[in-house]
């Protein structure tokens, strides 16, 4: 078959790799990919949330199946798309519904549809600029530090974890008057939930689901997570604490209600669902719903999937993954993020990448993340530019594999992470 994966980066390239190993695929393209996806598959110059221009090439190209990488193209609904025009409803995307991408596009939406289904969470209020006045007592309910989340997407920046009530009150104020324009016109304030967090992938046809393997991904710049937030600085897999008793808790009470929860409502979900988890007391909570699969954790998860990922695809695409199997690698996996220096602030783009040869040469594998071609000259192109993976018997040793290679690539200003699983 031919297949065409949407999106740009670490994760797309690692969804990529694993794809293109199925004996089933014929052909993958990759809108817009990277210097990194042109390896593994055909990269087409097509924006991933440019639908028409994705109909086009897919009829043109005889696609039958589309992988939805980045979240914005199915909130912005391009499943929809496909399926109400007949001539493109053959095509099986993988992702869900516009309404079911509300649980990663609307945090109030995600909210309310885990407390109609008695889903674990954060005592919680949602608030706009006509109900401020219950947003502000709600905030006197909680002790400090505050949660405050912009209700819609903002590519990873509308959550504020706010020391004083002071801070909350002028922050909620400064979102609903638009610091995230219409994204924040809903805020949804929390209450603090302190544990250790992991993710967790799901793959669903809307009946069936399969667990795949469990990561924690390292979202500070900083060493012990300190600094500012980013897209995201390395993973591990598998995640010690999350065991077999922690993992049936995740069964029955997120994921069953989860899925079972979406049937009953008739929203249509045929896709992976990562649950944002923290683990309180040994109990799991849903700190967020994502529609897509994590990155940079897919980095990591995909090395430990040894089935055919495009098998199990199409069991999600026609209701028959019950049938599939979904074996895992009993090895650890981790990824260490190489990022341009500056980055999450501001970083320059363009420099050379050396090493590239060396390091596909080791056993560790090199996803591109942030790269491009510029005559004829791997360069970097972005805040996250490398993820170096490896397999191990244990996280250290797939991290001690990882360090070793992020030493022979070389660029401008290189930096990653040495502590990356340092809390586990
Ligand atoms: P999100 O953008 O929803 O992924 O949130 C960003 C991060 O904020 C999460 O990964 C958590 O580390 C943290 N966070 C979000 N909600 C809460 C909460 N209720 N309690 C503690 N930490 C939270
Ligand atoms: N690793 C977190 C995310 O992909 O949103």
């Amino acid at each position: 078959m031919k297949l065409l994966l949407l999106g740009s980066g670490g994760r797309e390239h690692a969804l990529a790799w694993k794809i293109a190993q199925s004996p089933k695929v014929e052909k993958l393209y990759i809108a817009p990919g990277n210097a990194g996806t042109s390896a593994v598959g055909e990269n087409v110059d097509i924006k991933a949330t440019d639908f028409e221009a994705i109909k086009t090439f897919a009829l043109e190209r005889d696609i039958t199946m589309i992988v939805v990488g980045p979240e914005d193209p199915l909130v912005q609904g391009i499943y929809d798309y496909f399926e109400k025009d007949i001539t493109t409803r053959h095509i099986a995307i993988i992702g869900p519904t516009a309404q079911a991408a509300q649980l990663e596009g609307s945090k109030e939406f995600a909210k309310e549809f885990m407390l109609r289904h008695n889903i674990p969470t954060a005592r919680y209020i949602s608030v706009t600029a006509e109900n401020l006045d219950e947003g502000l007592e709600f905030l006197k309910t909680v002790s400090a530090p505050y949660v405050l989340k912009a209700d819609g997407l903002c590519a990873g920046k509308g959550v504020l974890i706010l020391p004083t009530m002071e801070d909350a009150q002028n922050e909620l104020k400064a979102m609903l008057s638009g610091m995230f324009g219409q994204a924040s016109a809903t805020v949804v304030i929390e209450e603090f939930l302190s544990g250790i967090e992991c993710s967790v992938f799901v793959m669903t046809d809307g009946e069936h689901y399969k667990v795949l393997p469990v990561a924690k991904d390292y979202k500070r710049i900083g060493e012990g997570d300190s600094g500012l937030n980013t897209g995201g600085m390395g993973s591990v897999t598998p995640v010690p604490f999350a065991d077999e008793v922690f993992m049936e808790k995740v069964r029955t009470r997120i994921i069953e209600p989860t899925v079972n929860g979406l049937r009953q409502e008739e929203i249509l979900y045929k896709g992976f669902i990562f649950l944002g988890l923290i683990k309180v007391n040994d109990e799991p909570m849903v700190i967020e719903y994502n529609v897509r699969m994590g990155d940079p954790e897919t980095e990591s998860v995909m090395l430990r999937i040894k089935s055919d990922l495009v098998d199990l695809l199409e069991g999600v695409h026609t209701g028959t993954l019950d049938t599939k199997t979904l074996v895992m690698d009993e090895r650890a996996a981790a990824c260490v993020i190489m990022v341009s220096g500056g980055y999450p602030g501001d970083y320059q783009k363009g420099y050379p990448i050396t090493g590239l040869t060396e390091a596909a040469e080791t056993d560790s594998i090199i996803f591109h993340a942030g790269t491009t071609v510029k005559h004829g000259k791997v360069v970097t192109n972005g805040g996250r530019v490398i993820a170096v993976c490896s397999y191990g018997e244990n996280k250290e040793e797939a991290l001690r594999k990882s360090y070793r290679v992020a030493e022979m690539i070389e660029f401008d200003k290189k930096y990653y992470r040495k502590d990356i699983g340092f809390d586990l």
